[in-house]
């Protein structure tokens, strides 16, 4: 059992992603923005750190989306890791490594791990049955299995899930379960898998996590709790696949890790890639390394309990000492959604906005769903960047160094004597250190992110308050000391806020020529000496205009539209009629001679028709879906025997027939595939 606190190093693992899709504002603030800050935090206190990530690359969603597009699994993964990896560098998430589950070195931990826990009996085996599809010759997994909801009978439930009704299943519970892969009723038959006894775990694992945790985040604790209420079952952690790990066990031919097995050892292989010789002996083997994982509300039991489970029964391994876990960000009032496209891509943010990494980190910071779930609105973004980061950060630090510059060619003043209001401001600043830290160390990262921001505060006040713009005709030794201390607090500022916005905190150091960011000097009043020459001024946030914002909304809403347009169904067939009805009706092909929109009716074209006997007038409502010159000279079907009517004044004799697409509402004109005689009646 863990009990040694006194740690003498951290090694922090952010949620490996799955590399099958993008990263989007869900996953950075819930897991990556948190860990980063954290880690960056560590460092600058000079602690031993290892902060490690990878793609998780193993999975059923990876395989479905390989064979929708046609593709292999492993195509898929390059693509996603590749773009996530990259993404990750260029908004400043630090990682010692960023890997994948399809390494080489992975696979070789992934199976020495699984090895070595069947050697020690950790397993139970288990035969069940299981949906197999007899054309395609594989067993299936819950997400290849469709069929209809037994709650609320939507007739494209998933065998794991109904994503109408939103409850759990299991594909025997389906009714007529399909198979996706071809479409077959699928059989079921007997099948051998490996499972982790979670059952006989459980009195450990209360016993640590209740006993020795119950400082974990509510909400981890809380799910932890009623896990354990629930009682814990054994875990199958094999699977019928053929994407993954392979079993190393024999007679288990065909069989693959569970996605869920293989993807927290991704945490142990990356490091081990990294640092092959002390990964173990420094990091996942040494009691004084403490392991902090960061992940979503979704991994907690994995975390917590599953990959705990298999640490211990490995016998080798350190266990998590804190599992910092995040709660959901909504977007816009509505759930984030990568099926539906309901999400800000971290790759499209980097490319659309360029520059603005820290804009984002600050906001997902203060929007943080540290203690329940939250919302992103781009208009909060807008509101955040102009009203804090530009009017706050950016205004005090750009007014002192403006007047420093205007003042004493940009030379840091020598203070004088302090008064009782630079003493009361000092005062206010000095403890910024301890503040930041001590909320850091509880992951308290949006509290902490507002003490930095308070040093922008307490400056932008006390230039308010003191006036030096004012001061400097009649008491100029005054307006040094007040520079000098509001400098002061501008190079704390690059400091404190170092783990949180690094970008503009790199920008900041340069401006004012302060070669590091010394997290131990953090509060003083000397982080710039007298004579100290300041570089030029440069803003370091920039407004952000209502355009840019409306542009990002259009593009969720137009997102959205999309959504409901593919979820719309062509409408069910009318009722049948009999034939001589049918005949009844006279519909011919005819030569559009002229169309040209009716004045004052939006809607109307009047179409002039060669109908291979006369040239006859037909008035159509479809004048917002086509130009009137795309039409002249197309062949186009009408109703003729429909009798005439006037619409607009303009006697209408007949009807063009039109296809009205069910997703988009467009309006598409009928036209014969090959060209005919004008007349030719419709049959
Ligand atoms: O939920 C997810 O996105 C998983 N890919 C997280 C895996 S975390 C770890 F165990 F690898
Ligand atoms: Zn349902």
């Amino acid at each position: 059992m863990q009990t040694n606190k006194n740690f003498k190093r951290t090694l922090i693992t952010a949620a490996l992603p799955y590399a099958n899709g993008g990263v989007h504002i869900g996953h950075l603030a819930g897991v990556y923005v948190p860990a980063d800050i954290y880690a960056r935090y560590l460092r600058l206190r000079g602690r031993e750190t290892l902060f490690v990530c990878g793609s998780d690359e193993h999975g059923v969603p990876i395989t479905i989306r390989a064979r929708r597009e046609g593709i292999t699994p492993q195509d898929v993964v390059d693509r996603y890791h590749k773009e996530i990896k990259e993404s990750f560098a260029e908004f400043g998430i630090s990682f010692d490594i960023y890997s994948r589950t399809t390494s080489d070195e992975h696979r070789r931990t992934a199976t020495e791990f699984f090895r070595k826990l069947y050697e020690k009996g950790e397993f139970t085996e288990q035969e069940s049955e299981q949906y197999y599809d007899p054309e395609a010759q594989t067993f299936l997994a819950d997400r290849y299995i469709t069929g209809e909801c037994p709650h609320c009978h939507n007739e494209g439930a998933y065998g794991d899930q109904c994503e109408k009704c939103g409850k759990d299943l299991s594909p025997t519970e389906l009714i007529n379960p399909r198979s996706t892969i071809s479409g077959a009723t699928p059989e079921l038959r007997r099948t051998k898998h490996w499972y982790l006894p979670l059952d006989k775990a459980q009195p450990w694992l209360e016993k640590w996590i209740t006993e020795e945790h119950a400082d974990w985040r509510p909400n981890v604790f809380g799910q932890c709790k009623s896990w354990f209420d629930m009682g814990l079952q054994p875990r199958a952690v094999t699977r019928d696949l053929d994407w993954g790990i392979p079993v190393p066990v024999e007679g288990a031919e065909g069989k693959v890790m569970y996605v869920w097995f293989d993807a927290p050892i991704g945490y142990i292989s990356n490091t081990r890639e990294l640092l092959p010789d002390t990964w173990d002996t420094t990091w996942w083997k040494n009691p004084d390394t403490r392991l902090v994982h960061f992940i979503g509300k979704d991994n907690i039991v994995f975390h917590c309990i599953v990959f705990p489970a298999m640490l211990k029964a490995e016998g080798s391994y350190i266990l998590p000492d804190n599992v910092p876990s995040n709660e959901f960000l909504n977007l816009e009032d509505d759930k984030i959604s990568t099926s539906r496209n309901w999400a800000v891509w971290l790759s499209e943010y980097l490319r659309e906005l360029p520059g603005k990494q820290d804009v984002l980190r600050y906001v997902l910071t203060a929007n943080a769903p540290e203690t329940k779930d939250n919302n992103f609105t781009w208009k909060d973004f807008q509101a955040r960047n102009n009203n804090e980061l530009v009017a706050v950060y950016g205004n005090f630090v750009n007014r002192a160094l403006v007047l420093t510059h205007k003042y004493f060619d940009g030379k840091v003043p020598a203070p004088a004597a302090l008064s009782d209001e630079d003493r009361r401001t000092i005062e206010e600043f000095k403890d910024v250190k301890m503040q930041v830290e001590n909320l850091l160390e509880r992951f308290r990262f949006r509290d902490a992110q507002k003490e930095a921001m308070n040093l922008a505060r307490i400056g932008n006040k006390y230039l308010a308050d003191s006036e030096p713009w004012k001061l400097i005709k009649t008491d100029p030794t005054r307006v040094r000391t007040i520079l000098y201390i509001a400098l002061q607090l501008v190079a704390n500022l690059s400091v404190a806020f170092e783990p949180f916005l690094p970008f503009s905190s790199k920008k900041l150091r340069n401006i004012i020529g302060l070669p590091s960011a010394d997290w131990e000097r953090l509060g003083s009043t000397d982080l710039l000496p007298a004579e100290h020459q300041l570089g030029t001024p440069e803003l370091l946030f920039e407004k952000i205009e209502d355009s840019v914002v409306e542009a990002q909304v259009q593009k969720l809403l137009a997102a959205k539209a999309a959504n409901e347009a593919a979820a719309r169904k062509a409408e069910p067939q009318k009722k049948d009629v009999a034939f001589d009805e049918w005949e009844k009706l006279d519909i011919r092909v005819g030569t559009v001679l002229e169309c040209e929109r009716v004045p004052k009716a939006d809607k109307l074209l009047r179409f002039l028709i060669d109908d291979g006997q006369q040239k006859r007038t037909i008035v159509s409502g479809i004048a917002q879906h086509y130009a009137p010159e795309a039409l002249v000279g197309k062949q186009v079907c009408f109703l003729a025997n429909l009798p005439a009517r006037k619409l607009r004044g303009i006697e209408s004799q007949g009807m063009i027939l039109s296809a009205e697409d069910f997703r988009t509402g467009a309006l598409r004109v009928i036209t014969p595939a090959d060209s005919v005689s004008a007349g030719s009646a419709v049959k």
